[in-house]
């Protein structure tokens, strides 16, 4: 459980910054009002002549204007916190604020604490607290006045210290990343550990490897070759877990792309789909699959190479897997239309050599040939009897995209043509609806166009 613990002190940490950040935002811009450090906190080791002046004075002497993202008048005397947007209502002659729209900051107050979160997010990152830090130092730097002020710039100055100190601390506990996940790796290639233990491990990781240096930790440290191991496991939670700790690695992370396919990965994950699995199982795998194709055309190849098409027929076709048809023709539309954006923007680059490098290895993807061998052509307009406008609106996309390699076959579906006239009719009086509500180019503008843009080109020679 050490993870956790660790975690515990790292959001303590975290917590205490925040809480010192918020209040010295507050303070930095409310000069005549020092008394906003009479705010403190319980469990600090204040000495005692200190804490006597704390709790002496009152808070209330403060009142702390929290903006909205809506302007609001505030008075002469109300503090408003940094980061807002604060404006002269020239006919009223009153002050407004509301919320900085960037920041997406939220002030509360709760008793004699007050604070700020980030709304955005369900954490700050070391990056925002020193920005934090910074804006308030620069508001420290404001010319000052009157020997009052002076001594309110001074009060606020040993609390600056205290924070200064929280943010070395938080980032030492910032470095110890790599060392939360050599903890975890343990845990998980420990004998010992429980199958529970071992998923926990493998969801904390899951968390830790979006980033884009963990995730080369995670090559570094030998954890990817345990990944990918995992998804070996006569375990479903462990599978399942694996999968997605291996999806999230080779997000947007080329070079543990490349280490997850020579590491075998595509091998697995392929077999993974192409077995009796539980569905669960199975979108985590194609979540993993997806991740590890994308913008990657030798991995591409591979999964050509692989029968990975094959597999994804055989799963599309499966009963009881329905709920993965939209995925899988994800996977597949997306391969398409990357390589026919990267030919497109060849145009203007055909100098570039590295370009040139890359049309070469999109060249070597021969998809579409493929999905027209395994019966694509007429697999993708089952998917146009789906409910769902979002899986419609994919098929419809699929279908478009492979117009050149399947129009022949589109022309002798009769339940296509009758599935893209029922759709025509439908979404034309949702447009109708759409347009009532004063929507112009609404989602279901957007479908009906790409029913009309069917249409047309089946009727096309
Ligand atoms: C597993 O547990 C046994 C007995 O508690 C202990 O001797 C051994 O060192 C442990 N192995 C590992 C790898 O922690
Ligand atoms: C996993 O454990 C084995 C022995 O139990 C060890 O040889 C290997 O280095 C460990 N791998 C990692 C990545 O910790
Ligand atoms: C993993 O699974 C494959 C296919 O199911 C099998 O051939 C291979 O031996 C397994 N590897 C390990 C290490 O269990």
């Amino acid at each position: 459980m050490m993870p956790i613990h660790i975690q515990k002190k790292w959001r303590l940490g975290l917590s205490i910054a925040l809480w010192l950040v918020g209040l010295h935002l507050i303070c930095a811009h409310n000069d005549k009002s020092p008394t906003a450090l009479s705010i403190k906190e319980g469990s600090d080791d204040h000495s005692k002549g200190e804490e006597t002046l704390l709790e002496d004075e009152d808070s209330e002497d403060l009142e702390v204007f929290r903006p909205t993202d809506k302007w609001q008048t505030f008075k002469p005397g109300q503090a408003v916190p940094a980061g807002s947007h604060v404006r002269l209502n020239l006919q009223t002659g009153q002050r407004e604020v509301k919320m900085g729209e960037a920041e997406g900051l939220k002030y509360w107050r709760d008793g004699n604490r007050q604070g700020m979160m980030n709304t955005h997010n369900p954490s700050f990152t070391a990056k925002e607290l020193k920005e934090a830090l910074k804006k308030f130092k620069e508001g420290m730097d404001d010319p000052v006045e009157t020997k009052q002020d002076k001594d309110a710039v001074r009060a606020q100055f040993r609390p600056i210290e205290e924070l200064k100190k929280d943010m070395e601390a938080l980032d030492m506990l910032m470095e110890t990343d790599v060392q939360a996940m050599r903890r975890l790796l343990n845990q998980f290639n420990n004998t010992n550990s429980t199958t529970e233990e071992k998923v926990t491990a493998l969801l904390e990781l899951e968390y830790l490897v979006h980033q884009v240096d963990n995730g080369q930790n995670l090559v570094s440290m030998g954890g990817m070759q345990l990944v990918i191991h995992a998804l070996n496991s006569t375990d479903i939670h462990l599978q399942m877990s694996a999968a997605f700790v291996l999806g999230s690695a080779v997000s947007s992370n080329p070079s543990v792309q490349v280490e997850a396919i020579e590491g075998g990965a595509l091998q697995k994950l392929l077999t993974l789909l192409a077995t009796p699995r539980p569905t669960m199982v199975k979108k985590k795998v194609l979540f993993a699959v997806a991740s590890l194709l994308r913008h990657f055309p030798f991995a591409q190849s591979h999964f050509l190479k692989l029968g990975g098409v094959q597999v994804l027929s055989e799963l599309f076709q499966t009963p009881g897997a329905e709920s993965l048809r939209v995925r899988i023709i994800t996977v597949l539309y997306d391969m398409i239309i990357e390589k026919e954006l990267i030919s497109q923007v060849g145009m203007d680059l055909t100098s570039d050599s590295s370009h040139q490098e890359r049309l070469r290895q999109y060249a070597e993807v021969s998809l579409l040939p493929v999905l027209v061998e395994q019966g694509w052509c007429s697999l993708v307009p089952e998917l146009l009897a789906s409910p769902e406008h979002d899986c419609r609106e994919k098929a419809l996309r699929t279908l478009l995209a492979m117009m050149a390699q399947c129009q022949t076959q589109y022309k002798q579906n009769p339940a296509l043509t009758a599935s893209l006239s029922e759709l025509q009719k439908q979404y034309q009086e949702l447009v109708l609806t759409e347009q009532d509500l004063g929507e112009q180019d609404g989602y279901f503008g957007e479908i009906l166009a790409l029913v009309d843009s069917m249409v047309i080109k089946m009727q096309l020679v």
